[in-house]
C-alpha cells in the first residue's frame, strides 16, 4: 500500500500554485540596452533576434515602450566607433562621449528609472581587453585609475549604479572610494563579483564590436572549473563595500548562485548573458523547443537557485508575458 503520495500537490492548478515555491515578478529584472551612434537608427544584433542596437533617439523610444510594460531597471552599454578606441580607453572619461550623453538623456526623459552602468575598458579599448595591456600581459593597479575615472563619469552623468565588469583586483574599493571623495556616496555598485571566462559572451561582442583583439580573459575571468574562488571573489567585494554581488553567467552556473545566496547576505544578480538569449531563442525559432516555455524555464530556475535580481535580454519577452 503506497501512503505516502507527492502526486497529491500536483493534482491540480489550484494546488500547484499553492505550493508553488518560487515565482517570476518584473521588478526581479534589469534589462540590457545596446547603444549605438547616430541618429533613427535601430540595428538588430544578427546573433540576437529580438535585440536591437539604438542610437539615443530611438533609445529613448524603446525605454518609453519597457516602461510601459512595467520594466523599470536598465543596463545600457555603448558601442564605440573604432577610432575612439585607444590603449587607455579615454573615451570612457569624456563626459561628451556617446554613454554619459545616452544616460543623461535616459534620466532626463524617464527620473523614475534605475540605471545601472557598466565599468569596464573593453568597449573604448583599442586591444578589447577589460585592462590596460602592456607586453601582452593586462596590468591590474594602473587599470583600477581608468576605471575609478570611468565610474565617477558614470555617475556623473546620473548613474545610480554602476556595475564594475572587469575582474581587476581591488576595483570595488577603489571605485568606493572615488565616488565617495566626489560626493557620489547615494551611488550603488553592483560587483560583477564571479564572471567566468565564458564562451557564452559571444553575441555581446558582436553587439559592441569588443572582442579581445589578441589572446582570451584567461587571466582575469575565472575558471569554469572553479567554485571556491567565488567565495574569495564574494569575501574581497563585500569588504570593499559592494551593495550587490553578481553571478555571470548564469545557467551554467547556478550552483555559484546558490553557494553566493547562501553564504552572503547582500542581494545576489545573475547575469542571463548574450549567448544563453541566444541558444533559446534560435531554437525557438527554429521550432526546436517552445522558445517562451525555455525562456519562463529558464529565468525561474535563475531565482529558484536564489538570485533577487536578473539581468536578462529576455526582460521584455517576459513583461509582455506577464501583459497577457
Ligand atoms: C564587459 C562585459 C561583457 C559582458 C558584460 N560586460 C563581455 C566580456 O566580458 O567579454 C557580457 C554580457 C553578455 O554576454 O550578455 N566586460
Amino acid at each position: 500500500m503506497i501512503t505516502k503520495r507527492p502526486r497529491r500537490n500536483r493534482y491540480n492548478e489550484v494546488i500547484r500554485s499553492m505550493v508553488q515555491e518560487t515565482a517570476l515578478e518584473l521588478n526581479d529584472f534589469i534589462f540590457p540596452l545596446f547603444i549605438i551612434e547616430g541618429q533613427n537608427q535601430k540595428i538588430e544584433v544578427a546573433s540576437m533576434p529580438g535585440i536591437n542596437r539604438y542610437s539615443i533617439d530611438t533609445l529613448l523610444d524603446e525605454v518609453a515602450s519597457c516602461v510601459d510594460l512595467g520594466i523599470k531597471a536598465f543596463a545600457p552599454f555603448p558601442s564605440i566607433p573604432e577610432n575612439l578606441k585607444d590603449k587607455y580607453a579615454k573615451e570612457s572619461e569624456n563626459p561628451e562621449g556617446l554613454f554619459p550623453r545616452a544616460i543623461r538623456e535616459i534620466k532626463k526623459n524617464f527620473p523614475e528609472v534605475v540605471l545601472m552602468t557598466d565599468v569596464a575598458m573593453d568597449p573604448y579599448s583599442s586591444d578589447g581587453h577589460d585592462g590596460i595591456v602592456i607586453n601582452g600581459e593586462i596590468v591590474n593597479d594602473e587599470t583600477l585609475e581608468v576605471l575609478g575615472r570611468m565610474a565617477l563619469t558614470q555617475a556623473q552623468a546620473g548613474a545610480d549604479i554602476v556595475g564594475p565588469s572587469d575582474m581587476m583586483d581591488g576595483r570595488v574599493g577603489h571605485i568606493r572610494r572615488v565616488l565617495d571623495e566626489n560626493g557620489f556616496h547615494k551611488v550603488g555598485i553592483m560587483s560583477y563579483t564571479a564572471k567566468y571566462a565564458s564562451a557564452f559572451y559571444g553575441p555581446f561582442r558582436d553587439a559592441l564590436d569588443s572582442a579581445p583583439k589578441m589572446g582570451d580573459k584567461k587571466t582575469y575571468q575565472m575558471n569554469p572549473a572553479n567554485s571556491r574562488e567565488a567565495l574569495i571573489e564574494a569575501a574581497l567585494d563585500t569588504e570593499e563595500g559592494a551593495d550587490y554581488l553578481m553571478v555571470k553567467p548564469a545557467l551554467a552556473y547556478l550552483d555559484i548562485i546558490k553557494l553566493l545566496r547562501d553564504n552572503s547576505h547582500l542581494p545576489i544578480a545573475a547575469y542571463n548573458v548574450s549567448g544563453e538569449y541566444a541558444m533559446v531563442k534560435a531554437a525557438g525559432l527554429k521550432g526546436w523547443i517552445d522558445g517562451e516555455k525555455a525562456m519562463l524555464e529558464s529565468l525561474l530556475s535563475i531565482k529558484r537557485a536564489g538570485a533577487d535580481i536578473i539581468l536578462s535580454y529576455f526582460a521584455k519577452d517576459f513583461a509582455k508575458y506577464m501583459q497577457q
